[in-house]
């Protein structure tokens, strides 16, 4: 086993008489180190496997991550280990542009989930699922993914010192992701199928016991991506009156409805946002009311045909008196660069199509949800879910080859064409 200098230190002034029972104990237990950076050791007593938290204060106040921020609102307790990545806080961005589309004195702000340390927002919901795998004494984590949750999964397991096996369609994860997963040192499985059949095999592995599965069907993951509802509501004093934003497997419109929700029966909140959901015209179960086999957008982060928290947006939509819309692929890309260009926010293709759907929303004709007669001076709440660099390849298309031009004043001039 190792320990390190600190640890063992630590363990010796608080536990004097105990450390060599305890190292004696630990020798046989998984995993057999101490994960040092965290000072935490594991214990046996008897059959059962405890967490000892050798933890000191928290040296900085700055990004503590959400769990040290709303441990009240989510299943972790007192003494329960904290894996975490300082994910969370991210900006709520005020959007001139945005909001002079709308018109009518309403306000947008654009909640940029793309700065999370693992450039999406499943780090919410994973640093809560790690840290309860970590408390069950898990060995390995397992997930199926179009790219986000697996790059997720692979940081917060690294962080813990345990293993991750990410279950990936093949050919269909965005470059960026797929270098993540494996920096990160996951074991990575590309399956000749679909997100959909990939999450059904995860499914089977995870009934075994031998896997901690960390998708979004583990509650522990949506008790997380709730604190992105708290951090809104905290930052702009109440709910927003909309809330947009991008569905694939519908985890995250059911986990913010839920944290809304359970803000507002707090008394934290005195008003529920509208929740409106957008999918990819071609992978749209939600909106067709109807299991889509053969799912196909260019935002392959969304590209699901039969969403696994189908009946929680459902709910969400129905209950906030919301709507699920379709935007197409070009509408996503035109999206993607509008807002980068206007705004100055680099989103991948999925986290467009909730700024694609708001764009819709002014257009009476075509709209599910037309914002033409909403109150005036609404406040909207877009959701961007995840960093345009992780899904580079279809810009890298579009550009054109640079030509390089000669080292001189004159050259470099006419090549700047201003
Ligand atoms: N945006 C991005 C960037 C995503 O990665 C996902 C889902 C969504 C939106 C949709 O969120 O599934 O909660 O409705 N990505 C999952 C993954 C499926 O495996 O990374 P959802």
């Amino acid at each position: 086993m190792r320990i390190s200098p600190a640890a063992a230190g630590l363990l010796k002034e608080r536990d004097s008489g105990t450390l060599c029972k305890h190292v004696r104990d630990i020798k046989t237990l998984w995993p057999p180190r101490c994960v040092e950076a965290l000072c935490l050791l594991f214990t046996r007593h008897g059959d059962t496997a405890l967490w000892l938290q050798r933890s000191e204060p928290m040296k900085f106040e700055k990004g503590r991550g959400v769990i040290a921020r709303y441990r009240d609102f989510l299943p972790i307790s007192d003494k329960g280990p904290v894996i975490s990545l300082g994910e969370g806080d991210t900006p709520l961005i005020h959007c001139p542009e945005l909001s002079k589309r709308i018109g009518r004195g309403c306000d947008v702000f654009v909640k940029n989930e793309g700065v999370n340390p693992t450039g999406s927002f499943k780090d919410r919901g994973m640093t809560v699922a790690v840290s309860k795998a970590i408390e069950r004494c898990a060995h390995v984590l397992i997930c199926a993914s179009t790219g986000n949750t697996s790059a997720s999964a692979a940081a917060y397991a690294a962080k813990a010192g345990i293993s991750c096996a990410v279950i990936l369609p093949a050919g269909k994860i965005a470059s960026g992701k797929l270098l993540q997963a494996f920096a990160y040192g996951a074991k990575i499985i590309a399956v000749e199928a679909n997100f959909d059949d990939a999450l059904r095999i995860v499914r089977e592995l995870g009934e075994r016991g031998d896997f901690v599965i960390v998708n979004s069907i583990n509650p522990d993951r949506i008790a997380g991506q709730k604190t992105a509802a708290f951090e809104i509501a905290d930052e702009i004093g109440d709910a927003p009156d909309f809330h947009v934003l991008p569905v694939g497997n519908a985890g995250n419109i059911t986990a913010y409805w839920a944290g809304y929700r359970g803000y507002h029966s707090q008394g934290r909140s005195r008003t529920l946002p509208v929740m409106l959901g957008f999918q990819a015209a071609g992978a749209a179960p939600i909106f067709h009311n109807r299991i889509i086999e053969q799912p196909e957008t260019i935002a392959s982060a969304i590209r699901i045909g039969n969403p696994a928290s189908w009946k929680q947006a459902r709910a969400a939509i129905g209950e906030s008196r919301g709507a699920v819309d379709v935007v197409t692929d070009e509408e996503i890309l035109a999206a993607q660069m509008w807002l980068a260009r206007h705004e100055g926010i680099f989103v991948e293709p999925a986290s467009a199509a909730a700024i694609a759907g708001l764009f819709k929303c002014c257009d009476e004709n075509k709209a599910v949800y037309s914002f033409r007669k909403i109150p005036e001076g609404s406040r909207i709440v877009c959701t961007v879910t995840g960093h345009g660099l992780k899904d580079p390849d279809v810009i890298m298309e579009r550009m054109r080859e640079l030509k390089p031009v000669a080292a001189n004043l004159d050259a470099v001039r006419r090549a700047i064409e201003l």
